[in-house]
């Protein structure tokens, strides 16, 4: 078996051992005769599966009774429109701009309603979070939204915004599950699984009963948050599979010693590759320190051929997807929570034999 070290930033690397128990179950699920892939939504196995899962989350995140939490489809990217559509009741809602995903969710905004913009990093290429310690958030918007950690850019917010008493909107896509959260400080979460949680294809919304509309005239039954919540995200054929997988990873991270435990482990991953990039000729971080994320790593050489050099030597010795987004360049490590510390490591020292060799 040769796997590598992958760095991708999603569609990710899997913790090897769910990996392994996927596949011991993948023909014959716990006696059933068949793998959950092949079993009904409506079984009671697969009621156990999608139940155990949301209870296993709840533990992992400390999410009070008064949140639901939906499995959902469709693609992070339509909750952009979802959570505007159930939560901007008024048809206002205010936006900071770190990145694609937070630019792309206030476009779709946009096309709704009434969304304003009310801070932005793009003078500087998103390498920073602005300061929302007082942002002029209107008194009549109903939410304000951040997207907590840009994958592009590789920053996220050290320190929740000040909201002035609004109710607060994170895209928690790249970080989700990556260390302790408090839920309450929050209206609504949401996360695509691809990238520290699952396979493509599921994404988790966790929000505030009671800001979830009862009757929501001209939004389709598939876009209101209440169908999903009201019918435990079974209203229709949900992504069993996604769900299954995603389960086994809340037991890994459980089993590992929870959110805290995973929150250490992701900090010191982190600051190994930030101390070389900060100590290194020939590498550097793009991003701020302060605002840096434990999550994805954009780093550059400053020059073009090199950098190509770079991934294309690192993929020969099994250091894989570490070519940089096309809007930043150079390259980025993914280090989610199912990279090990080895593969940090195998990359700091592949590094170092890069940089003498240059
Ligand atoms: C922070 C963030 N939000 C949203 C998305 C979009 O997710 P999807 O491709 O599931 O629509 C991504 C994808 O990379 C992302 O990184």
């Amino acid at each position: 078996m040769a796997r590598v070290y992958n760095f991708s930033a999603g569609p990710a690397v899997l913790p090897e051992e769910v990996l392994e128990e996927c596949a011991d179950e993948m023909l014959d699920y716990r006696g059933c005769g068949m793998s959950v892939m092949e079993m009904s939504h409506r079984s009671s196995v697969f009621k156990g599966i999608i139940e155990g899962a949301e209870a296993r989350l709840r533990s992992l995140m400390g999410i009070p009774d008064s949140y639901r939490v939906i499995f959902t489809q469709g693609g992070d990217s339509l909750l952009f429109s979802t959570v505007f559509m159930n939560l901007a009741t008024n048809g206002k809602a205010d936006y900071v701009i770190t990145g694609n995903w937070a630019k792309k969710a206030f476009q779709e905004a946009q096309i709704l309603g009434d969304a304003q913009a009310v801070a932005s990093s793009a003078d500087k290429n998103f390498s920073y979070i602005p300061d929302c310690s007082d942002l002029p958030i209107r008194e009549d918007a109903s939410y304000l939204y951040i997207c907590e950690n840009n994958t592009i850019y590789g920053t996220r917010f050290a320190e929740l915004p000040n909201t002035k008493g609004h109710v607060l909107v994170a895209d928690q896509s790249s970080m989700f599950l990556s260390g302790p959260v408090d839920v309450t400080r929050y209206g609504l979460i949401h996360a695509g699984v691809q990238k520290n949680v699952g396979p493509a294809g599921v994404q988790i919304v966790i929000v505030r009963e009671d800001l979830i509309p009862e009757d929501l005239p001209g939004v389709p039954t598939m876009l209101r948050l209440r169908t999903q919540a009201d019918a435990g995200s079974l209203y229709n054929t949900p992504n069993c599979w996604g769900i299954y997988v995603c389960g086994k990873v809340f037991e890994w991270i459980e089993r590992g010693g929870g959110l805290s435990a995973m929150g250490e482990r992701n900090a010191e991953k982190a600051k190994l590759l930030y101390d070389f990039l900060d100590e290194s000729e020939l590498f550097s971080s793009p991003v701020e320190p302060r605002d840096r994320s434990l999550m994805n790593v954009p780093f550059v050489t400053g020059s073009a051929d090199l950098d190509t050099e770079f991934v294309a030597e690192a993929a020969k010795v099994g250091l894989v997807n570490l070519k940089g987004h096309r809007s930043v360049g150079g390259m980025r490590a993914s280090i989610y929570n199912a990279m090990p510390r080895a593969g940090v490591e195998a990359l700091v020292s592949f590094m170092k034999d890069f940089e003498l060799a240059h």
